[in-house]
């Protein structure tokens, strides 16, 4: 653990015009979470030294829904506004105040590369710390066209060249910039100060401090990291693009940690999705955000589940769905066509087909039969449903809120309560049964004679 301190500058004052969106394009999201949130976290990780963690934000505009999307990674980040777009190296000084507060190491990051690992920003650090002055993070492709190419020498890094100033012998180099760097604090400030904006866009490029450092004596190297690391989002098509690896990521890891995965390809995780040893994910299943899963949980085809806690040994679906405020209980079960909202759900009870569970308690080992609905919304607000432990609602029953049902309760098919149930009573909330002997041909000899088909 490093006790060195660190700033991370994340730049998110790109325009994002290519998004065709209202929404400033950080605050896109991948698995459910904003890619500048993906950023933060990452920086969060990769700082572990305590309460010197730092982030400061450079936007264009949205600065205070930026910020608190970055609020639960680091509580103390600030925003600067970057009034022009001047490039990437004048973006990193609207920071200037941050960085002169004075930090071992500066990361410069960007809101629009979701896909950076903490691990890749460690290793910078860690080069730093190892004493050099700027450090570049590159990728390997067989496709460089269009990319920064790293001029290497003996190990050191001499300069980036950008495509259009490159030599014929330069853009046949497959070692390219991703764009993310980190710079000894020390000298942050008087490289980035040094940047001049003479080149062909007229932008005081960031990469140009590898080549003032090296002018300087100072020491500059590039590290190599996965192309997904810097991949940067334009475009929705993009960020499609880095939903699936983001998925693919988490898929492998869900699957090293023990969760089996029927089809993986088809099973989509929140970015904070949590799921225990030995549960089964059946095909086609959706997390949303908030979902934590125990182990030995059966999630069957189909399921959709949000903002939901799973005991251990539950079973959920096939298609079934858990929206936020379900509590599911240990060995409770969820079947085909149910959805349960805001409901704890004690071990053992069973909500097993075509069933709607919302604002409710259902007792231990309680059964409710195929179309049982709580009916918790009067137009205005919404009432609690009690249903006690080792209660049967019998099948197609209205409970309409507020109700309890008590303990060990039986209610029967086809009820509508709209009254307390004591414990151990039976309740029956329906019309009574009239049977008339031979009425059914009277009533067939009828119909035929009005009827106009003939
Ligand atoms: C940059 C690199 C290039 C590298 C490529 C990798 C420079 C000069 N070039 O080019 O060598 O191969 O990334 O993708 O750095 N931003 C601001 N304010 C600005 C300018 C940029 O906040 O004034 C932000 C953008 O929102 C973006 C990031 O900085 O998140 C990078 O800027 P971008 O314009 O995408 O740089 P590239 O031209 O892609
Ligand atoms: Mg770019």
């Amino acid at each position: 653990m490093t006790t060195r301190t660190c700033l991370s500058v994340i730049l998110a004052a790109g325009e994002g015009t290519r998004m065709k969106s209202a929404l400033p394009k950080v605050l896109h999201p991948i698995a459910g979470l904003s890619m500048v949130g993906h950023v933060a976290r990452a920086a969060s990780i990769a700082h572990d030294d305590g309460d010197q963690t730092q982030i400061s934000l450079v936007v264009g505009r949205g600065g205070p829904e930026v910020l608190q999307a970055v609020n639960p990674f680091c509580p103390s980040a600030d925003v600067y506004e970057q009034t022009e777009r001047l490039g990437t190296a004048h973006a990193v000084l609207a920071a200037r105040q941050a960085i002169a507060r004075g930090y071992d190491d500066i990361l410069v990051v960007f809101g629009d590369t979701p896909l950076i690992e903490a691990d890749a920003l460690s290793r910078a650090r860690e080069v730093l710390a190892a004493g050099a002055d700027v450090v570049v993070m590159g990728f390997r492709t067989d496709r460089p066209t269009g990319y920064g190419r790293l001029i290497e020498q003996g190990g050191s890094l001499l300069a980036i060249r950008e495509e259009k100033d490159a030599s014929e012998a330069e853009r046949k180099i497959e070692f390219c910039n991703g764009g993310l760097m980190a710079l000894a604090g020390e000298h942050a400030l008087e490289l980035l100060e040094a940047v001049g904006n003479d080149n062909a866009k007229g932008e005081y490029y960031m990469t140009d401090v590898v080549e003032i450092a090296r002018a300087r004596g100072l020491s500059t190297i590039a590290i190599e990291v996965d192309y997904d690391n810097v991949l940067g989002i334009n475009t929705r098509a993009e960020l499609a693009a880095a939903e699936r690896i983001w998925q693919d990521r988490r898929r492998r890891e869900m699957m090293l940690s023990g969760v089996t995965l029927l089809a993986p390809e088809s099973v989509f995780f929140s970015h904070d999705t949590e799921i225990g040893q030995d549960t089964v994910v059946e095909p086609n299943v959706f997390f949303g955000p908030g979902v934590k899963i125990a182990e030995n949980v059966l999630i069957r085809a189909f399921s959709h589940l949000e903002g939901a806690t799973v005991a251990t040994g539950a079973q959920v679906g096939p298609y079934a769905r858990l929206r936020p405020g379900t509590e599911l209980g240990e060995k409770a079960k969820v079947g085909n066509f149910c959805e349960v909202k805001k409901a704890v759900v004690h071990p053992g009870a069973k909500i097993n087909h075509l069933t709607y569970v919302g604002d409710a308690v259902v007792g231990a080992n309680a059964n409710l039969g195929a179309g049982t609905i709580t009916c918790n919304y009067d137009g205005y607000n919404k009432h609690l449903t009690e249903i006690g432990k080792g209660a049967f609602i019998g099948s197609n029953s209205s409970l309409v809120a507020p109700v309890r049902v008590g303990d060990n309760a039986y209610v029967a098919s086809g009820s509508v309560i709209t009254e307390e149930v004591p414990a151990n009573a039976v309740s029956f909330g329906r019309a009574r049964q009239i049977n008339k002997e031979n009425r059914a041909p009277k009533l067939r000899a009828l119909y035929r004679r009005t009827s106009k088909s003939g």
